[in-house]
């Protein structure tokens, strides 16, 4: 009984350490035995933290009752309790609290998520994980009194082991407390243009594993094949890694890799828990827009199968251009927030991800910037299937605290759990770092960091981040220091919205310092959806339509260089900084889809445009 407790303390305790969380990861969750936790759950609003300290402001110890984490089910009338679960207040999950309705609109605090559930079935050698999609931002999870851990990180997977030992035949005590407040020293930090949902805003499940299981792994063409030759040879070199968990991983293992449609089975030797591996295959056909080919792929250790969709495909930038599987491309795109703002709410369901990409392909769209932290997995599968090229980001956004080395570590973590969660998705082609952040010397060491430890993490997507525009020499120069280091050079144009006015476009030359593809990751205008008037009227449909229709000339005379844009952005979307009472109202107007759905003039405009686009680049 002593070394029972002894070994689930020494699990908890090491599980609770945040920095595990991306070494633990558990990827391709979708395809794994599993039990949803989505659905009600309980909740109470703690604004004052009463149930996480006392009031001394100490953390509660383990067993105090009046700790929020324990089951505050009175046993006898006299008994004194100040918490309780009841079913008048419930909260859905996955969701954000803001949404729920009015006392929620503007919550920045903390909210305790409570839920019960029965052991699932399990064989004595399975183990249990419970895996969070994400929750923004702070989260202390609790089995039966105990805690399993913590986690930093709005946008980002996570999951913690559960001993079975831990596990009661029914009524499992599971409580989560949220904390969605906003830090200087915190990834993103206090100032934002977004809303600041809170709540465990995507799937909550146990995921049920072997005693020894793939944790993750990569499978992808190898980047450095001569594609053309591959091609012609119908022959192509793929490569990746396994990284196992379990007790038996010190021993020779070996892990099969098989691909059905083409006939290909390898078997990859494992000696402790990691391997990587390297093979030719034929009959490929690779990952495209216009041909989003995704095989089965069968992975299996032991008794157990795992599959997973992967698509094939080499990105590369060859001087002034980026070509995908050797040809040149020019990425028709349009930046998202990870919103459904009819619903005014966060987008995080599989229908949400269909919605708002069939919004990105009646606009003829071939790339999504998701802006501007990682969306869930949903998004990137929806990609993967549709053929649209996805630029992914953390939320390294405007004036983080650069000169914080804690604050480095903490971007690296939530780029590592970026990176591992989508590095089989052939439709995610960048990765990038940050966001207008403000140049200086620590900004620029701060973000090469990021960009240097993303290469090394993968070296089969651009790494790439929204520089600044005129840091330097006049307006439309850009030689951004952190150019130097990221594999494409994007900036945020606004020319003719934040100063000067659209006819001033036509007369702008953009040049570059580095000679590196040029990408266009913002640019747009406010626009409240159905106010109409003459086009010099700030805030009308024409306006914008006007604004984009003066882009779309400046793009005709851009450098032999511009290979793209992704326009601000798909829909309006939330911001507390957005407050014209009658234009804005708490929402960003630069949608070229209002908040009801209803798209707005400049979406024809650019839509026009695409077509002509995507006639171009035509084979
Ligand atoms: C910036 C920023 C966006 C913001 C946009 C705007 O470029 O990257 O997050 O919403 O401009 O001003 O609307």
């Amino acid at each position: 009984m002593i070394f029972r407790r002894f070994l689930i303390a020494v699990i908890l305790f090491f599980g609770s350490l945040s920095g595990f969380a991306q070494e633990n990861l558990i990827i391709n969750t979708q395809n794994r035995k599993q039990v949803s936790l989505n659905g009600t759950w309980h909740y109470l609003i703690d604004p004052y933290e009463t149930g996480f300290y006392n009031y001394r402001y100490k953390e509660k110890g383990e067993k105090d009752p009046e700790a929020y984490w324990n089951n505050p089910n009175p046993h006898k009338k006299t008994d004194r309790k100040e918490h309780e679960y009841s079913d008048d207040y419930t909260l859905e999950v996955p969701g954000d609290w803001n949404s729920k309705d009015d006392v929620f609109k503007y919550y920045e605090g903390s909210v305790w998520y409570q839920r019960e559930f029965d052991k699932p079935e399990l064989d004595k050698e399975e183990r249990v994980f419970l895996y969070f999609g994400a929750v923004n931002y702070e989260v202390h999870v609790y089995l039966n009194g105990k805690k399993l851990g913590m986690h930093k990180g709005g946008f980002t997977p996570f999951n913690f082991e559960i001993p079975q030992e831990m596990l009661q035949k029914s009524g499992n005590f599971l409580v989560v407390k949220v904390d969605n407040k906003r830090y200087a020293d915190e990834v993103p930090t206090l100032n934002t243009d977004w809303w600041n949902y809170g709540g465990i805003t995507r799937d909550v499940k146990l995921i049920i594993t072997p005693q020894n299981f793939i944790q993750q792994y990569a499978l992808h063409l190898d980047q450095s094949q001569d594609i053309e030759k591959s091609i012609k040879r119908k022959k192509f070199n793929i490569s990746g890694y396994f990284k196992l968990n379990g007790p038996n991983t010190s021993s020779e293992e070996k892990v099969t890799i098989e691909i059905p449609e083409i006939g290909l089975k390898k078997k990859v030797d494992i000696v402790g828990s990691e391997a990587t591996f390297n093979f030719d295959a034929k009959k490929i056909e690779l990952w495209s827009p216009e041909n989003p080919k995704l095989y089965e792929v069968e992975f299996t250790l032991g008794e157990t199968t795992l599959t997973d969709q992967i698509g094939f495909r080499k990105v590369e930038v060859s001087g002034k251009d980026v070509l995908l599987n050797g040809k040149e491309i020019f990425m028709r795109g349009i930046s998202l927030h990870e919103e459904f703002a009819p619903e005014v709410r966060r987008a995080n369901t599989k229908d949400d991800a269909s919605k708002l990409f069939g919004w990105v392909k009646d606009l003829n769209a071939n790339m999504v910037r998701l802006a501007h932290y990682p969306h869930n997995e949903y998004m990137t599968r929806a990609a993967d299937s549709l053929g649209i090229l996805v630029w992914s980001e953390i939320p390294v956004y405007w004036t983080i605290d650069f000169k914080n080395n804690e604050v480095l570590e903490k971007a690296k973590k939530q780029l590592d759990e970026m990176i591992i969660r989508d590095q089989n998705r052939a439709s995610v082609i960048i990765w990038s770092v940050g966001n207008e952040t403000p140049v200086s010397e620590a900004r620029t060491r701060f973000m090469k960091s990021l960009v240097m430890h993303a290469k090394e993490k993968d070296n089969t997507r651009l790494i790439s981040a929204a520089l600044e525009v005129g840091y330097n020499r006049g307006k439309n120069y850009i030689d951004d220091p952190l150019g130097e280091y990221t594999d494409i050079v994007s900036v945020n144009e606004y020319l003719g919205w934040y100063g000067d006015l659209p006819h001033a476009k036509v007369k702008s030359k953009w040049e570059t310092a580095y000679k590196k593809p040029l990408f266009f990751s913002e640019t747009g205008a406010g626009a409240k959806g159905g106010f109409h008037a003459d086009k010099e009227t700030r805030w009308s449909e024409e306006f914008q339509e006007w604004y984009f229709e003066e882009t779309l000339k400046m793009m005709e005379q851009m450098p032999d260089n511009f290979m793209g844009l992704s326009p601000w952005i798909l829909v309006d979307f939330r911001s507390p900084k957005r407050n014209n009472p009658k234009f804005q109202e708490g929402w960003n107007r630069k949608g070229l889809i209002d908040n009801q759905g209803n798209k707005k003039k400049a979406f024809y405009t650019l839509k026009k445009y695409y077509e002509k686009k995507e006639k171009e680049y035509e084979d």
